[in-house]
């Protein structure tokens, strides 16, 4: 069954509550939800394998931990995800960007496909697909089941927001992908918007609306 990890790191909460605060500028809003996804990287990264090399420091040698060169990959869903992309690179670097395009119908809330590229050698990444908002939860099945379809066997979904209707649905559709989330909410409002939340995600990092 899927772990759901909801972190409450004093400096993930901080940040979150300038990014729901209505008041705060896209200019800021960019750069608040770049910072909390390097934070989340680094909880999110914390069962990465590592290995011993032998290194020489001034003093002797000795043998000390790096990472053992497991192959990551990155897929923000369009275009919210994208806010997160930097933040989560700046941990891992060498991690390979995809991309999986959906957009919620406004009517039927369903998710719609428009686009999807992904590193050649899927099969043997460990991915991370990221977007701030899991809401009704069709858009993260959906970008999942994308990548499943294309290879992808190891996969972690990382959000800013989640409503409890959007973990059950992605718990229930992929039990193998474990959830990390900034703040679990309270509930879905009848537009599917998460209440309290912090309005369209997308509008706000790009400034449309
Ligand atoms: C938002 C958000 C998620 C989705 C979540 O995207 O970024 O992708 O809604 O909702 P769900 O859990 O109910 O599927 P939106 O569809 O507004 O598209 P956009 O990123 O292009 O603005
Ligand atoms: N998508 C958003 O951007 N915000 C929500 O609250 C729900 C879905």
């Amino acid at each position: 069954m899927a772990k759901v990890f909801v972190f409450d790191h004093p400096l993930i909460q901080h940040k979150l509550t300038y990014i729901r605060d209505k008041n705060t500028g896209t200019k800021e809003f960019r750069e608040l939800v770049d910072e909390v996804a390097t934070l989340m990287a680094f909880e999110i990264t914390r069962d990465m394998p590592l290995e011993d090399i032998e290194v020489e420091t001034p003093v002797q040698k000795t043998k000390s931990k790096v990472l053992a060169g497991k192959k990551m990959g990155l897929v923000p869903i369009l275009r919210a995800g994208i806010g997160m992309v930097d933040g989560i690179l700046k941990l891992i670097p060498a991690a390979k960007v995809g991309h999986i395009g959906l957009y919620r119908d406004p009517e039927t809330l369903k998710p719609v496909e428009y686009y999807a590229k992904l590193p050649s050698d899927v099969e043997e990444r460990d991915f991370i697909v990221v977007d701030p908002m899991l809401a009704t939860g069709g858009s993260a099945v959906e970008a999942i089941n994308s990548l499943k379809k294309r290879g992808a066997k190891h996969i972690k979904f990382m959000c800013l927001i989640a409503a409890p209707e959007g973990v059950d649905v992605l718990k229930e559709a992929h039990p193998d992908v474990d959830i990390y989330i900034a703040a679990l909410d309270e509930k879905l409002n009848d537009h599917g918007y998460i209440v309290p939340g912090l309005g369209d995600a997308g509008d706000r990092l790009f400034g449309t609306k």
